[in-house]
Formats: structure tokens, C-alpha cells, sequence
């Protein structure tokens, strides 16, 4: 209708106009035409009658005869009245509608004598405003002057016929205009959408190489092979990524978005903060880093790149050392980024936090046999926490296409919201625990509602595949959505997310290795530090103290190797420490005080001497004493019963610089996909996870050594910052090629022709 608007409207004016302008030229020559015609018909009226008016004028000296042939010529409509002029002028007869004031008109003067009979004279007059024509015939006979016959005519008709002829040809040339107009948006739709299906094609197909046929529409062809060309180029950063083989450091990071993404704000938000300012018990500030995964990976993250990070301020020195706009820069020794410190309640925390996010969310997605709580009170809680997010995500941009990293499950609900308020925002959410099957996340009272915000993203990733899948499929379920899965994308109201797997690393070389002392010396110093012989075999766990962590599970795999193996009787010591976590909630206080009475159990039941087989420390390490630890280390054991990725292990890894050292490692930890050296074991099986234990402690040094290289040439390559270049890369492919979309749009809209927003690969 737009496009029939478009292009009728206009031609119709133009038209219009034509018509306008050109119709009193043309009522003008329908004019002269018609006048023409009637003088030339009373011609022809003069000489079918000459004859018999010369002889009736003869004949009949009364003139009865000559106005019965009068009246006979008036029968004619436009033929007003006949009369008879004596050569002196007199009006003989005429018919009773003559103009008696008329009268006769002057006679003309004589023509020049010839040899030859003269012609019959006609004059022709115009009278009352052009609507009248009298002809004036002279008659004669054998030479003799016999008067003149007067013919008179009406002319009215001509201008009605002129005017008619006007409206006629207006309405001829709208109806053509129409015609044409409607024949020209056709043939212009069906042009354009030919064009656009082919160059929404060339954007679809630009990574196999597929363009239309440049014999079949050579013009089509080329344009497509522009835009396939411009794609190829979006397509080079992510072949860079993927295929080049680059050194990521934070300078190259810093270096691909000055390139890549200039201009771009980055934002992250997170619920943890990287640093919380704490108020220690001889009253002085100091600052904890925590025990959380995310911060260690997205911390180097953001020094590297600059911005601006916005997380609940959990210190209770943390309000002391924020400016006017709870901004504080970090890190402290050597400040690089904005830390944006947004404050809770206790009830929001009680509710968004330890309610849906904790006792909802996380055992729902860990499926690790505690069941979730879903309490309608903590619902609002988180989102009116996640409003709250979002509207210091909104404060915090500077632009109106910032590049927005959002953080986990507590904020399921921000994309979208702020999608609402930033619609050009990249909006990268990074999901880092594992997602369950649709079967499992169904029972989630608000599956929809999360499912939506979360779709709100440009980008959404998770560690593995395997929770792509799982989360495509509980869209594919719960919402009405296209699902693309040979792209990776879920489409909903117009957006499209990229749903793809980014697992996530650790800064290369890690900083808590700086200034590590030598690993014999670490070996020496951990073991003075708890009271173990200097020749004792460490195995050390390090954790949040939470059930997902399988601390119990490792506990009795050491109790079952003790028993199968008792060689390891008073050699081997497992040196756990957790950091206490939501302990204010039940089954996280249940985890501890099993996980206590457990390790007090196995220690009572195999104690020798001042021998332990399990040394517990549950306190918060900060990460330089987590590395001297994992240095001093004979093995590692990750034993988590369900863990998205469990950096703890490239840590490890990162840790051992020596190339020594052995990992036990859960086949139910996503890093498992990529530490395929490790001892993998089945965390629920305490005997095989005993007999990897045994094995690991007595590989050959070359097969510890070529284990540990393989493990952390993998994790220095896969590091950090490649994690965070992946996914950049893709958002400034993605912000390419909705510009180069925008363009089309642009093109497209005019012809009322709709465009449906796509995202590549
Ligand atoms: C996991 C979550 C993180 C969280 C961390 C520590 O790694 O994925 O989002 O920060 O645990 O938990 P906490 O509740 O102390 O932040």
C-alpha cells in the first residue's frame, strides 16, 4: 500500500499538472477545428441550396416558397436562422428567429473584373463573444448580382464541447497516470525483491563462496560479488581467531579493539566484584580478592581493554572508598578501569541473591541432586535487582552502542531490559555455569521469562556445545522462536541471538605466578606450614566450599585408596582448602559440616602418629598462597560433581612452570573437553577415582612431564584473552554486518520492501 502511495500519488500530480497545463491550448485548437467545420458546413449548406434560391427568389416574388426552404435548412440545431439580402442591402426574408437589429451586413466591396466567372463570394463574421458566425454568400446569376444569403450559426456548442473535452482528457491522463504508476510498482517490486533475495543470499552464503549466476543477471551479479567481498571481509577477524595461530596477551587484545571495535565503550556487569574493600579487625581497609571463577577470568580481561565494571558492592569498606558516583578505580595498585559499585538491601540480597540466583537457579542448572527453590518473593527480588542492573548499565553508557558484557546467572533478566533502553548496544552475555535440558530447566516457574531476557542478547555463550544445545532446545520448547541451528541462532521479535560455545580460560602467564619462589622451595614451605615431612606426597584441592565441588566425593576416594592402597599410609596427605560460600544457606552449611565430619572421620580412622591423610582448611586464600600451594603440589584433584568449566584446573596447570605435577580431573567439569591429559575420572566413583589417585601418583616423571607441556600448551594458547578476542571478533562482525543490513534497510524501505534482521556465524 506504502509503495502504491509512493509511486501513485506523485505520477498522479504530475499528470494532473499536464493536463492542467496543456488543456486551454488544447481547448483552443478543439475551438479553431469546430469553427473551421462550421464554416465549412455552411458552405456546403450554400451550395446544395444556391440553385433553388436563386430560382424560388425568381419564381415566388411574395418568398413563401423561400421560407418553407429556409425553415427546411434551420432543422439543423446549429443552424440558427437563414436570411435573404437585396444587392442594395435590404432583408428580403429570413426565418423568424433572424436578429432583426442585425439586419444585413455591409456589402463587401467589388472584386476586380476578371475574364473569368466569378466564384461565389463568402464572408464570415464572429459576433457576441465569438458565438455567433454569420456566412455571407453572394448570389448571382449569368453576372448578375442577385444579393446575398446569410447564414447564421450558433457556436455555444463549442465552447461546452471544448469544456467537455477538458474533464474527458484530465480523466484519460489520471487514469493512465494510474495505470502506469501501478504497472511501475510492480515491475519495481518484483526488481527489488529479485535483487534484495539475492543479496540477502550473497550475505547468507558469503563463507561458501555460492553467488547467483552472473550470466542470468549480470548487474545482480555484481553487486552481489560487492557485498560478498565487503563480507569476506567481516569473515577475516573471525579466520584470525580461529585460524591463525596469535600469541594472545593483553597487548593484542588491547590492539584487536582499538582495530576491530573502535570507539567502543566496554561495559561488564557481574554480581561479584574483582575487589572488596574489607575492614579488617585492627580497623584498617584492605582489599580481598574473591574466590570466584569469573573474576579470574574477566578481571585481566578488563585491565587489558579499560572500561567500566558494574558489581554489587559486598565489602563492608566498600562504600568508604567509592567517588560521588560509587565509581572506584582499580586494580589498586595500578588503577586501569572504572569499578561501578551498585548497593543492595538486605532483603533484595536475601531474594535475588541467596534466594532465586543461589537456591533456585544454581542447583537447577548444576544437577547435583539438591533440589532448587523457587520462592515467588525472591522472583521480584531478582527482578527488581536486575532493573536496578540495568539501569546503572544505561547510566554508566557514554554512547548509544556500547559493547555490554554481562555476567552469569544472576542476570538472566538484564539483556533484554537493556536491549529496551540501548537498542544498538552489543549486548555479549556469558553464561558460566552449565545449562541443564529443557526436561530440568521446565521446572523453573519463570522459564519464559528467563528465556526472554536472556534472548535480549546479541551473543550468548556458555563453555561447551553441549549447553548450547541444551539451552536451543529449551527455547525450542518453552517459546516461540525460530531456531537456526546450522547457524547457532534463536530469533524472537525481530532479534537474533548467536548462541555459541566460548570456554573460558585464564590469564597467560597468570599474575599470582609473579614472584612465586622456585618450586622446591614452594615444596618446602607448604609442607614446614603444615607440619608434613619434607618428603611427604601433597595432593591439594582448592574450592569454593560448595557442594558442586564434590569435596565430600574426594574425601572418600581418599578413604578408598587408603584402604585398597595402604602403601599410601602415612605418605600421602590431601591438602584441601575452601573458601566458605553462601554459608548462611542451608544446604551450603549442610555441604561444610558433612564435608568436616567426613574428613574428621577418615583422619580418626587412619591417624598415625602425627600423620593426617586429610588436612581441611576452610578459609578464603588469596592467590598468590593458592599458587605456591598448587607449586607444591605432587596432584591435583578437581572432583566436581557438575561444573561449567572449573578454572581451578588451568590454574593448576598454569601454576606448574616446572612441567610437573598430575591431574585428577572430573569428566562432569567442562575443562575436561579441553585438559584431555588429565587423569579424567567419574567424580561418583570413588574406587576408579581412588585407582586414578594411585596412578597418578606413580606416573613416570616423562609421562608427568609430556602431560603437563601438552596441558599448558593448550591453556597458554586457549588463555584469556583469546577467550575474550573470540567473542569480540564475532561482535565486530556482528556490528559490520548489521551496519552493512542498516544500508540495505535503508534501500529496501522506500519500495515498502521489509528486511528481516539476520546474524552470521
Ligand atoms: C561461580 C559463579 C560466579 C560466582 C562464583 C563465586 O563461579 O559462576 O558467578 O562469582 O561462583 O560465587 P559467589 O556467590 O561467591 O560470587
Amino acid at each position: 500500500m506504502r509503495l502504491a502511495w509512493r509511486f501513485l500519488l506523485p505520477l498522479g500530480l504530475v499528470l494532473a499538472l499536464l493536463a492542467w497545463a496543456t488543456s486551454p491550448l488544447l481547448g483552443d485548437l478543439i475551438g479553431r477545428w469546430l469553427r473551421k467545420d462550421v464554416e465549412l458546413r455552411s458552405q456546403l449548406v450554400f451550395y446544395s441550396v444556391q440553385d433553388a434560391v436563386i430560382r424560388l427568389a425568381k419564381e415566388d416574388p411574395l418568398g413563401l416558397r423561400l421560407d418553407t426552404l429556409f425553415e427546411r435548412i434551420t432543422r439543423d440545431e446549429r443552424l440558427l436562422a437563414v436570411g435573404l439580402c437585396a444587392p442594395d442591402g435590404r432583408l428580403l426574408n429570413h426565418t423568424p428567429n433572424w436578429p432583426l437589429a442585425l439586419g444585413c451586413p455591409p456589402v463587401p466591396p467589388p472584386l476586380a473584373p476578371s475574364a473569368a466567372p466569378p466564384a461565389p463570394r463568402y464572408d464570415i463574421e464572429y459576433l457576441g463573444d465569438d458565438n455567433l458566425l454569420i456566412a455571407s454568400f453572394s448570389l448571382a446569376e449569368e453576372g448578375r448580382d442577385l444579393g446575398r444569403l446569410l447564414i447564421l450559426h450558433d457556436l455555444s456548442f463549442i465552447e461546452r464541447r471544448s469544456a467537455d473535452l477538458e474533464r474527458y482528457l484530465m480523466i484519460f491522463l489520471g487514469l493512465l497516470g494510474v495505470l502506469v504508476a501501478a504497472l511501475t510498482a510492480v515491475v519495481a517490486r518484483l526488481t527489488l525483491k529479485g535483487w534484495v533475495r539475492q543479496v540477502r543470499q550473497s550475505l547468507a552464503s558469503a563463507g561458501s563462496g555460492a553467488i547467483p549466476d552472473p550470466a542470468s543477471d549480470p548487474e545482480i551479479a555484481a553487486l552481489v560479488r560487492e557485498a560478498r567481498d565487503a563480507l569476506r571481509e567481516l569473515e577475516l577477524p573471525r579466520g584470525l581467531a580461529d585460524a591463525i595461530r596469535v600469541d594472545w596477551t593483553p597487548e593484542s587484545l588491547r590492539h584487536l579493539l582499538r582495530s576491530e571495535l573502535p570507539e567502543a565503550q566496554v561495559i561488564v556487569v557481574s554480581n561479584r566484584e574483582p575487589y572488596i574493600h574489607v575492614r579488617g579487625e585492627d580497623g584498617r581497609i584492605h582489599v580481598q580478592h574473591p574466590a570466584s571463577g569469573l573474576v579470574t577470568a574477566l578481571e585481566p580481561v578488563l585491565r587489558a581493554c579499560g572500561g567500566t565494571w558494574i558489581a554489587h558492592g559486598s565489602g563492608d569498606a566498600d562504600a568508604d572508598m567509592v567517588d560521588r558516583r560509587d565509581h572506584v578505580r582499580v586494580p589498586p595498585e595500578a588503577p586501569s578501569y572504572e569499578l561501578r559499585r551498585v548497593w543492595l538491601s538486605e532483603v533484595e540480597q536475601e531474594g535475588y541473591y541467596y534466594g532465586l540466583a543461589n537456591e533456585g537457579l544454581w542447583p537447577l542448572c548444576h544437577i547435583v541432586f539438591v533440589r532448587p527453590t523457587f520462592r515467588a518473593e525472591d522472583w521480584y527480588q531478582y527482578v527488581a535487582v536486575n532493573r536496578k542492573f540495568a539501569e546503572a548499565v544505561v547510566a554508566e553508557a557514554q554512547s548509544p552502542d556500547p559493547v555490554i558484557l554481562v555476567q552469569d546467572y544472576h542476570f538472566a533478566l538484564l539483556p533484554r531490559l537493556v536491549r529496551e533502553r540501548l537498542p544498538a548496544a552489543t549486548i555479549i552475555t556469558f553464561w558460566h555455569i552449565p545449562w541443564p535440558n529443557p526436561e530440568v530447566f521446565g521446572i523453573c516457574p519463570w522459564r519464559e521469562e528467563i528465556l526472554r531476557g536472556l534472548l535480549g542478547s546479541t551473543i550468548l555463550g556458555f563453555h561447551t556445545q553441549f549447553h548450547c544445545l541444551n539451552f536451543l532446545d529449551s527455547v525450542d520448547r518453552f517459546l516461540e522462536c525460530r531456531i537456526d541451528r546450522e547457524h547457532s541462532t534463536a530469533t524472537t521479535g525481530g532479534q537474533v541471538t548467536l548462541v555459541k560455545p566460548y570456554p573460558i580460560s585464564i590469564a597467560w602467564p597468570p599474575t599470582a605466578l609473579a614472584g612465586q619462589p622456585s618450586v622446591a622451595e614452594c615444596r618446602a614451605q607448604v609442607r614446614a606450614a603444615h607440619g608434613l615431612a619434607p618428603d611427604a606426597l601433597l595432593a591439594v584441592g582448592v574450592e569454593r566450599f560448595d557442594y558442586t565441588k564434590g569435596i565430600a566425593d574426594r574425601f572418600r576416594a581418599i578413604e578408598t585408596l587408603l584402604e585398597r592402597h595402604p602403601e599410601w599410609l602415612g605418605r600421602l596427605t590431601l591438602l584441601q582448602i575452601a573458601a566458605p560460600s553462601r554459608s548462611s544457606l542451608a544446604s551450603y552449611r549442610h555441604t561444610q559440616e558433612e564435608a568436616k565430619a567426613m574428613a574428621e572421620a577418615i583422619n580418626r580412622r587412619f591417624a598415625r602418629d602425627d600423620w593426617r591423610p586429610i588436612l581441611l582448611v576452610p578459609r578464603h586464600h588469596e592467590p598468590a598462597e593458592v599458587f605456591t600451594l598448587f607449586r607444591a603440589a605432587d596432584l591435583c584433584l578437581v572432583s566436581s560433581l557438575h561444573d561449567g568449566m572449573n578454572l581451578v584446573a588451568k590454574e593448576f596447570v598454569a601454576a606448574r612452570d616446572d612441567e610437573d605435577g598430575v591431574l585428577v580431573l572430573s569428566a562432569f567439569a567442562g575443562v575436561s573437553r579441553e585438559l584431555l591429559e588429565a587423569l579424567i575420572v567419574n567424580p561418583y566413583d570413588s574406587r576408579a577415582m581412588a585407582e586414578a589417585i594411585h596412578r597418578g601418583l606413580r606416573l613416570p616423571p616423562e609421562q608427568r612431564r609430556e602431560r603437563m607441556r601438552l596441558m599448558r600448551s593448550l591453556v597458554s594458547e586457549h588463555n584469556v584473552y583469546f577467550w575474550a578476542a573470540r567473542m569480540l571478533l564475532t561482535a565486530s562482525r556482528l556490528r559490520k554486518r548489521a551496519r552493512i543490513q542498516t544500508r540495505i534497510e535503508e534501500v529496501a524501505r522506500p519500495f515498502g520492501l521489509g528486511w528481516r534482521r539476520e546474524v552470521g556465524r
